[in-house]
């Protein structure tokens, strides 16, 4: 089996490095990929917006199985193009009309109430239904929780205290802050509680439920200053335990499998369920349909059967769960930063301690030069280990992390902190 990773960042990093364990690879490559997926795999040349291009290395290196990392290109549609253009390749990736679970936040909601799977009350809007929009944020509680329909790379989400400043951004968003993905705005309840992500790998039909992660947004410690891609994450979270995971099976994952079976959407690949802990009840805060990064740097760890034969089984229609196991352990997985992201940063540092033992450090921005592997980006490396529990987990994260250096480097202390007292 070849398989081709598509992406490259930590997540398509952790992704390979799992599949490079498997017993059933041939060969593994990743397109663009990064020095730390170079390690582990052949980096090919190539865009992910290059459709033919991506179909011309999957020619040239007779590959098997394609795993997409990112969710731009499966927006963009190109799990359709591969199908069409080379149907006996596997694909993990939604289609387009799928993908369109992350790609339009109106579509999205509009799922979740047609399969009543619990989610914020909303409504959406456009540029000429803004008095309306203007009168039902009047009928809401602040703060106010308005959302660019369209991918926005993270940004689209804007939660205001004021009602005055929510409307004078909802102008700004139809003026066009974030381009023609906020053709159209939701605007939602805002929802107060813990998040958690919860991933399932499904094949349309069956699915398996992967252990749940929780990540730190904010750049701060104690979840303070301006939202990240995330600066850490940590796998088991604790409150997600029998009587909630049975709430978030019952009420979300199933419906919404069924509902992508009653819909006749072709989905194999991943759900990233975004939800919210409302005083014990799960709702959905947003779905996306691929990994979470820097969430994946944590639950690869403890995915214990052979990754790749589920991504088979799952592009062939047949996942079981009979052969999957998760590890019992913890896993804690650290982002190291450049300084000032993530507003302006600088990049080009030599990169010291990469071959450190005792955990992995996977790539998210990093970049070969003559002297060395160097920055290459707002996030640089997520430092990850994998223990008998959060606490050791933890501290060999941090341990590992120790022994690595780049000028400027910024990271949070305090990752994993807060589940650390539910673990005694
Ligand atoms: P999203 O891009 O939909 O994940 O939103 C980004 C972040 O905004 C989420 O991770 C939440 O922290 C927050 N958020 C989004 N929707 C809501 C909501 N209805 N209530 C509270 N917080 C929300
Ligand atoms: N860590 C959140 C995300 O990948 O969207």
């Amino acid at each position: 089996m070849n398989v081709l990773v598509l992406g490259a960042g930590g997540r398509e990093h952790a992704i390979a490095w799992k599949i490079s364990n498997s017993r059933i690879l041939n060969k593994l490559f990743c397109l663009p990929g990064n020095p730390g997926t170079a390690s582990i795999a052949t980096n090919l040349a190539g865009s992910l917006s290059d459709f033919s291009q991506i179909k011309q290395a999957i020619i040239d290196n007779q590959i098997n199985l394609v795993v997409v990392g990112p969710e731009v290109p499966l927006v963009a549609g190109i799990t359709d193009y591969l199908a069409y253009e080379l149907p006996e390749v596997k694909v993990i990736g939604p289609s387009k009309q799928g993908a369109m679970l992350e790609g339009s936040k109106e579509f999205a909601k509009a799922f979740m109430l047609r399969h009543y799977i619990p989610t914020a009350q909303y409504a959406c809007f456009t540029k000429d239904s803004i008095e309306e929009a203007f009168a039902f944020m009047q009928t809401l509680k602040s703060p106010y929780v308005l959302k660019a329909d369209g991918l926005a790379a993270g940004k689209g989400v804007l939660i205001i205290d004021s009602i005055d400043e929510a409307k004078e951004q909802l102008k700004g968003i139809f003026d066009g802050q974030f381009g023609a993905a906020g053709d159209k705005v939701v605007i939602e309840q805002f929802l107060s509680g813990i998040e958690m992500s919860a991933f399932v790998l499904t094949d349309g039909k069956d699915y398996l439920l992967l252990p749940e992660a929780k990540d730190y947004k904010r750049i701060g410690n104690g979840d303070t200053g301006l939202n990240t891609g995330g600066m850490g994450s940590v796998s088991p979270v604790y409150f997600a335990n029998e009587e909630f995971m049975s709430k978030v099976t019952e009420r979300i994952i199933k419906p919404t499998i069924a509902g992508i079976a009653a819909e006749n959407i072709d989905y194999k690949g991943f759900i990233f369920f975004g939800l919210i802990n409302c005083g014990g009840e799960p709702y959905v805060i947003e779905y996306n349909v691929r990994m979470g990064d820097p969430e994946t740097e944590s639950v690869m760890t403890r995915i214990s059967s052979d990754f790749l034969e589920h991504l088979i089984a799952c592009a062939e229609g047949r996942l079981s769960k009979e052969e999957f196991t998760i590890s019992d352990n913890a896993a804690v997985s650290i982002i190291m930063a450049s300084g000032g992201y993530p507003e302006h940063y600088e990049s080009g540092f030599l990169i010291d301690g990469l071959n450190t033992k005792g955990g992995m450090v996977f790539h998210c921005g990093t970049k070969a030069s003559p002297d060395g592997i160097v920055s290459a980006g707002g996030r640089v490396l997520a430092v990850t280990a994998n223990a008998k529990d959060i606490a050791t987990a933890r501290e060999d994260a941090y341990d590992l992390l120790g022994n690595i250096y780049f000028n400027d480097c910024y990271y949070r202390d305090d990752i994993a902190c807060d589940l650390l007292q539910d673990e005694d």
